[in-house]
């Protein structure tokens, strides 16, 4: 099959070069002409797993790059739109770049075309998208349109495209459902993991891709729904760690409970300083925004984003209430990405958990293994330093922070790390570490849900079970710690 992809932002690329690798010739558009000259010479923009050698294996081979819309159009059967779908002030999706790019695929359509909806969009966007290309001089026998929605999380975009829970195909046509069926069929069939030179599966999996069959709308709604979902898992268990934080229960011991319900499963129950990244936060405003126009109001989805926030400042809360003042006080910081396994500081936790300490005086020494140089296009403080490795950041501070997953962060020489610190204080925003075993280790370790773990020789001046005092209204006025 011949595909056209456009945008080679992080889903265009990594679907352009995952299509090639199962078997499509495939040519990927963008309009920043220098990224298409990098990416000609093999140079990946962004950190993700395999993609710099899928890229190599086929680049001058069946995946090609180039900036102009019309030809990849003329030359292809599908075309996947994948350009971004950024939030808008009122919260809603901004779809200005979808349009602009319909225009072009319009006027270049003159033979039989798919245009494939890739990128997170509002429901309906398909019917809007159809009167675009009509109203742009798209001959209306010539093209039909369908959803494809992506599900890719950064760090394993990869494989979450060669190895999916699930495709799912909106489409309203015969035509549109077996051209859809026939670009997945190498994963449907199961034929590409029978290849040698198949990208291995990281886990189990179980032979084929399932493939879901819906209408556009149902395949539009079934993204914002999934997002919506997973990010009130991730706010729901948030709350319950603050109840378990106040009693002094362990939310982790309470995770394995609720997790161990086939009907919950234990997947997205861990308790932190809230999610980011460039999906769930907006397509969460996004998708009450589309319920709100829709005249439903669905309050849920305010409250998901209002404890996500309220996360961030109660983290900020915890490190004055370990540490007494924060002005001129040296903080070492573990971590800027919005998770692990990523460069991406997009609506990182991190990034406004920084800002506010920094706002309140502190000095902030920071280690991320990948996203120093995004942080440094997005921080500016002259209290703000970029450590070399986890102990450089630790060096001589009042308190080290933990704010993303990282692996390499939940192994850290605990002996060492103390030796380090002006006080042994570590305060955890990712729960990377069992309390009692920074406690033998001599450290004072606060984390999210659980009782402090506090060294024997200091129980005189923390109490393990202490009470959290509710974030008060100031917290609240101040915004500190609010979404960068
Ligand atoms: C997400 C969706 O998972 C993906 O399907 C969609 O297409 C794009 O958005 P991604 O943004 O890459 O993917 O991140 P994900 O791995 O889902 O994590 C999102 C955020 O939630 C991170 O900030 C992470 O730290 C946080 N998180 C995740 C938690 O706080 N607790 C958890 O249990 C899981």
């Amino acid at each position: 099959m011949r595909i056209a992809v456009i945008g080679s932002g992080y889903v265009g690329l990594v679907s352009a070069v995952c299509f090639s690798e199962i078997g499509h010739e495939v040519i990927s558009v963008d309009n920043d002409s220098a990224k298409i000259a990098a990416l000609e010479r093999g140079e990946v923009p962004i950190h993700e797993r395999f993609l710099p050698e899928l890229l190599q294996r086929h680049l001058g081979g069946r995946l090609r790059f180039s900036s102009s819309i019309a030809q990849a159009v003329q030359e292809s059967d599908a075309v996947f739109i994948t350009v971004g779908t950024p939030q808008s002030e009122t919260g809603e999706a901004d779809l200005s770049f979808v349009e602009a790019v319909a225009y072009e695929i319009a006027s270049a359509i003159h033979s039989p075309k798919l245009v494939i909806e890739k990128s997170t969009v509002p429901v309906s966007t398909c019917e809007s998208l159809r009167k675009t290309l009509l109203l742009n001089g798209a001959p209306s026998g010539l093209f039909s349109v369908a959803s494809n929605p992506e599900f890719l999380r950064e760090g394993t975009a990869v494989t979450d495209f060669l190895y999916p829970d699930r495709i799912v195909v909106g489409a309203d046509d015969q035509f549109s459902v077996a051209l859809l069926q026939a670009i997945y069929q190498p994963l449907t069939s199961g034929d590409y993991y029978t290849q040698s030179h198949a990208i291995p599966h990281p886990g189990q999996f179980h032979g084929k891709a399932p493939l879901i069959l819906t209408t556009a709308k149902s395949a539009e709604l079934i993204k914002h729904a999934s997002n919506a979902f997973l990010a009130m898992k991730i706010s729901f268990i948030n709350a319950v760690a603050n109840i378990s934080e106040a009693v002094g229960a362990d939310i982790q011991q309470v995770c394995a409970g609720i997790g161990s319900d086939s009907r919950i499963g234990p997947k997205f129950l861990n308790a932190g300083i809230g999610y980011g990244g460039s999906c769930f936060p907006k397509d969460v405003r996004a998708f009450h925004a589309v319920a709100a126009q829709c005249g439903y109001d669905f309050g849920l989805l305010g409250e998901v984003t209002r404890i996500n926030d309220e996360q961030r400042r109660r983290f900020v809360k915890r490190v004055r209430s370990a540490l007494w003042t924060l002005r001129g006080k040296r903080l070492g910081v573990l971590g800027l990405a919005f998770k692990d396994g990523t460069d991406d500081i997009r609506e990182s936790p991190a990034i406004g958990i920084i800002e506010a300490l920094l706002k309140e005086g502190a000095h902030v020494r920071v280690y991320d293994p990948a996203a120093v140089p995004n942080a440094k296009k997005a921080l500016s403080s002259d209290r703000l330093s970029y450590a070399d490795d986890s102990y450089d950041a630790a060096d001589a501070c009042d308190a080290l922070l933990i704010l993303t997953e990282w692996k390499e962060f939940a192994s850290l020489d605990l002996p060492r790390l103390k030796r380090l610190l002006k006080y042994p204080i570590v305060i955890d925003g990712r729960n990377l570490y069992e309390p009692s075993r920074m406690a033998s280790a001599g450290i004072i370790y606060h984390s999210i849900g659980r009782a402090t773990g506090v060294p024997d020789h200091l129980s005189e001046i923390v109490q393990p079970t202490e009470m959290e005092l509710p974030v008060t209204a100031r917290d609240f006025a101040s915004g500190a710690a609010s979404a960068s």
